[in-house]
């Protein structure tokens, strides 16, 4: 039996149709999963954006949360009813990088391919199929997505605040706390302060960096910089690398890039000090060639990391950050800067694009 279910899917174009889609019964080893929140991130207007290709019709939407609705055969790790946060990466659990406890890099997920560990897709529309962005797809009422992308949290964590944690908070802290491993009282720089950046500075205060210094382009985006711990924030410009020269006594120990624009990766090396360390979190347009001077990088003992998904390891990471949400360590709720209905999504994308608002969530 299929139910019917408001979404949000692109067809091409930088913006999304509200239309009405079909989604399946979940098969053997998947969730029905209502949404009560998808964040928009910036992931997702890489795609309205032409920069990434996709399968077409997509459901937008990677940043979810909702309640299990029914289970298919098999499945054991939820049960209807359970609170969940959606893995826009789900885990095959069955590759070596599976079984050796680093599922941000499995081999067998199809996630990128937005299909179901079968190949399928659960959605569809008068019968042909639809695609869910990165097999989540929680810009809809309802998805249907395999049992390891579906990880029980706490009832007592908002939707707004679970959706968050699928995304740019467990990109953003992962990304300090599994990849760069920042270790208190060192330096760091966070180029970009939108959902992403943000989560990651929220990620510098809980591990104690110092100083924490924020760039962007808008006054708006630093204010709320300063907000979550950012002990100093710099406009994006020619002289913002001297200043943060000068504000660290010769450049900083780490230096995270979260736009996915190639001037700003190829700034990082000359932010930090010797034996520094570049974090490439945002994601550019596929096909783009970043460049480094070779000689600089080698002589300086500098490191160049990226980090995908803040290699988050959905069960075990999406658990602790809601108990750090919960003992208020995570300021998560001040990332929401608006939340809209599904039929505000284009407007949301449009903010984005003017680089205003922190985290647009959308409320089921
Ligand atoms: N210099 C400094 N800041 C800039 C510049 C620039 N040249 N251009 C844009 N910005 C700022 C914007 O003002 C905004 O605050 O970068 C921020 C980007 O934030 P969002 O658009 O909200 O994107 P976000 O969801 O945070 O994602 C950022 O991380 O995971 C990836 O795919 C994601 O590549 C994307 C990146
Ligand atoms: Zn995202």
């Amino acid at each position: 039996m299929t139910i019917s279910s408001r979404a949000a899917v692109h067809r091409g174009g930088s913006s999304l149709e509200i239309t009405q889609i079909e989604v399946a019964a979940p098969g053997p080893g998947t969730a029905l999963v209502r949404l009560g929140a998808s964040g928009v991130c910036g992931s997702d207007r890489h795609v309205l954006d032409g920069e990434w290709e996709m399968p077409s019709p997509t459901v937008m939407g990677h940043e979810g949360a909702g309640v299990v609705e029914a289970i298919g055969e098999g499945v054991e790790d939820v049960a209807v009813g359970d609170h969940v946060v959606l893995s826009w990466f789900y885990p095959c659990r069955r590759c070596t990088a599976c079984l050796s406890g680093r599922a941000f890099v499995c081999t067998g997920s199809r996630s990128e391919e937005c299909l179901l560990p079968d190949g399928s897709t659960p959605l569809s529309e008068n019968g042909t199929p639809v695609y869910p962005y990165l097999a989540v797809g929680s810009m809809s009422e309802y998805t249907v997505v395999p049992e390891s992308a579906a990880v029980k949290i706490p009832s007592d964590v908002p939707f707004e605040v679970a959706s968050l944690l699928g995304c740019s908070v467990s990109t953003g802290v992962g990304a300090v706390v599994n990849d760069a491993m920042v270790a208190p009282g060192r330096s760091a720089v966070v180029v970009g302060t939108g959902g992403v950046g943000l989560s990651i500075i929220m990620g510098l205060n809980l591990v104690g960096a110092h100083p924490i210094i924020a760039v962007d382009l808008s006054e708006e985006k630093l204010a709320i910089a300063r907000r979550f711990g950012a002990t100093h924030s710099v406009i994006s410009g020619p002289d913002s690398q001297e200043q943060i020269r000068s504000i660290t006594g010769g450049g900083a120990d780490y230096a995270f890039e979260a736009i996915g624009r190639k001037d700003t990766i190829e700034s990082l090396p000359g932010l930090l000090v010797r034996g520094g360390t570049a974090v490439l979190v945002g994601l550019p347009p596929a096909d783009q060639t970043i460049n480094f001077d070779g000689l600089a990088l080698a002589e300086g003992g500098i490191r160049i990391v990226g980090s995908n998904y803040g290699s988050t390891v959905p069960g075990r990471d999406f658990p602790r950050l809601a108990a750090l949400y919960l003992a208020g360590k995570l300021p998560v709720d001040e990332l929401i800067s608006d939340r809209i209905r599904l039929d505000q999504v284009n407007e949301a994308f449009e903010a984005m694009r003017r680089g205003e608002r922190a985290r647009s969530v959308i409320v089921f």
